[in-house]
Parts: C-alpha cells; structure tokens; sequence
C-alpha cells in the first residue's frame, strides 16, 4: 500500500543550466581525484545529487535523463516511494543481522519467492507463499550474497562442490564481475584482467550466441582439450549485456542445456544484468523455456540484495 506521496520534483526531460561539468561538479571531480582510487571506470564527469524516476538531477542543478538506470540497478526507477518506504521502515526496525548465523523471517520470504517465482521445474503440488512450514518443499534454494560477482563466485563453489570437477566454460565478451572468479569468466575487456593474473585456472571461453561456437564446444574442444565430463559448469547470460546487448541465436541456449545434460554439466545462467523484469520477464532465460541449474541474479532485486539461486 502506497502511503508516501509521490512527489514529482524534477522535470520530465533534460534541463541544463550551466556549461557541462558545472563549476561543483568540477570541483567534487577534483577532491574524488585526489582521493579515490583511479580504477574506478568513469566515462564523463557527472555528479549525482538526487534521482527521482529515470531523471537525476546533478550538483549544478542540471537534470539529465538517466539511460543506465544505475547501471541495471534501479529497475523502479530512482526513488520510488514504495522502495523508499520499505527500507526506511527496515531500517526502523533492524538495521543488520547476519544471516549466516542467524535467523530472519524477511529473508526467508524472499527466499521462498525466489524459489517459487524461479524458472524451474515445477513440483508435482507448487507451495502456497508464505506457507513455509520447514516441511513444505521448494524448487530451488537461495543463497543470499552481496554483489552480482559474489552471486558468480558462490555459483562456481556450487558448481564445483556439487559436481567435484572443476572446469568451467564462459563465453567471449561477457562480464561476470570484478573479484577473482568472477573477473576469471568475464571475457570483455582485457583492461579488466590486465596485470591481476594468474586467473582462476580450467577456464575456457567460446564465442557467445552462435550454434557455430557450440559446435567449436563439441567437435573440436570436447574431443581434443576439454574432457566434457570434467566440466563443472558453462556460465552463460541469457542475454549478453555488456558485450553489446546480443540476444542470442535461435535454438542456442536450448542447444546450451542439452549439452549440459548430455555431460552432467551445470548451466549457470547470470541474470545479474538481464534479470528482475528487464526484458519484460522476471528472468530473462524465460523467454527461451530453458530450465537452468542455477540463476546468479543482483542489481535490479532489491538495490541491496543479491543471490544466487539453484535447484
Ligand atoms: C551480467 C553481469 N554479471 C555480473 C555483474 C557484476 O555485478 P556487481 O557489479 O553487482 O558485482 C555485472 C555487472 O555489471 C553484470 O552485468
């Protein structure tokens, strides 16, 4: 239930006001010069002040529209009042607790919408939400994490814990995150990799999308370099985001999963960019009917929350 007004304070379109950086802008841009640490990737020198809707307003008082909804983060749209509301009624009431140690019945919630909500196989009878007993059965299972690459790491640690191998397949021009693991699929830039080797051994990347680079997988990498069966998982988006916004051939993630089955593979789908409505269903490998073992998902989800979930 709604019950903060909203309040529509900036424009509707771009207003700009000064000559680009404005003076505050230039000078905050400076101090963050001096003081933060120059890996972090700045394209322009925009300084936020305040977002409301898909409009963010800068220090100087120029309001911009915001096409990277903070970078897949703000699937409501900067401020909205009902997230707002929610995490200021959160904050009211408990501020941290560790659920590693720990039990909390929010997190349990949304453990178990996850779970219903997630595109695997449905069970016989589904669970009524909210109904979680400790007898009721699920489809999946959630782990709760922090960031999208944190989803990745804990996706690989599954991957190679469950199945006790340990090779993985990634595709070219994809990004899974910046720590470790993570970093070791993403094959997007290699100023991202650049002097922070070695890597994550037993990787191995394949172009992304085409039924020719699954038949690359299967005829040439599968009979000469990589034993199939000591694949732990083939990490893919569903939709490749920032190797181009590339959907993928018809009949590839179909062909994806088939391949994984045929070798007890697990496919790992990460909708950490794609997922939370951002194609029009809650994850994007929906659109293709494909059940995967387990979905990394962050950004869109709760601008807080991250996990991965698995069945
Ligand atoms: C597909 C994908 N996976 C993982 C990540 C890493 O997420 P985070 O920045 O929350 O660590 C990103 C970030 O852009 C992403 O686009």
């Amino acid at each position: 239930m709604l019950s903060i007004p909203i309040d529509i304070r900036l424009p509707r379109s771009p207003h700009i006001v000064t000559s680009l950086p404005g003076p505050r802008a230039k000078a905050i841009v400076e101090r963050d010069r001096a003081v933060t640490s120059p890996s972090y990737t700045r394209d322009y020198p925009l300084v936020v002040a305040r977002g409301e809707g898909c409009m963010v307003e800068g220090v100087d008082g120029n309001v911009f529209l915001d096409m990277t909804a903070g970078i897949a983060v703000t699937a409501t749209g900067h401020a909205h009042p009902e997230v707002v509301q929610a995490i200021q009624e959160q904050a009211a009431m408990l501020l941290h607790m560790s659920g590693t140690d720990f039990y909390y019945e929010p997190m349990v919630e949304l453990a178990e919408k996850l779970a219903i909500r997630a595109p695997f196989p449905p069970l016989p009878s589904p669970p009524l939400e909210g109904e979680g007993s400790g007898k009721t059965s699920f489809p999946a299972r959630v782990f709760f994490s922090n960031s999208g690459t944190e989803s990745n790491e804990g996706a690989i640690k599954l991957a190679r814990y469950y199945t006790g191998r340990s090779l993985i397949v990634a595709f070219l021009g994809s990004f899974h995150g910046r720590t470790y693991g993570a970093m070791s699929l993403t094959g997007s830039k290699t100023v991202q990799r650049a002097n922070f080797g070695p890597l994550l051994p037993g990787v191995t990347h394949i172009p992304y999308g085409t039924h020719a680079s699954l038949d690359y997988l299967e005829k040439q990498l599968f009979p000469t370099m990589l034993p199939p069966k000591e694949v732990a998982a083939i990490v893919v988006e569903a939709i490749q985001g920032e190797g181009g916004y590339i959907v993928p051939e018809d009949g590839f993630l179909q062909r994806l999963r088939e391949i994984c089955d045929r070798y007890g593979i697990l496919m790992i789908v990460d909708e950490v960019q794609s997922g939370m409505g951002r194609t029009g269903r809650l994850f994007a490998i929906e659109h293709w009917g494909v059940m995967p073992d387990i979905i990394t998902t962050a950004k869109g989800i709760d601008y807080m929350n991250e996990c991965n979930i698995y069945h």
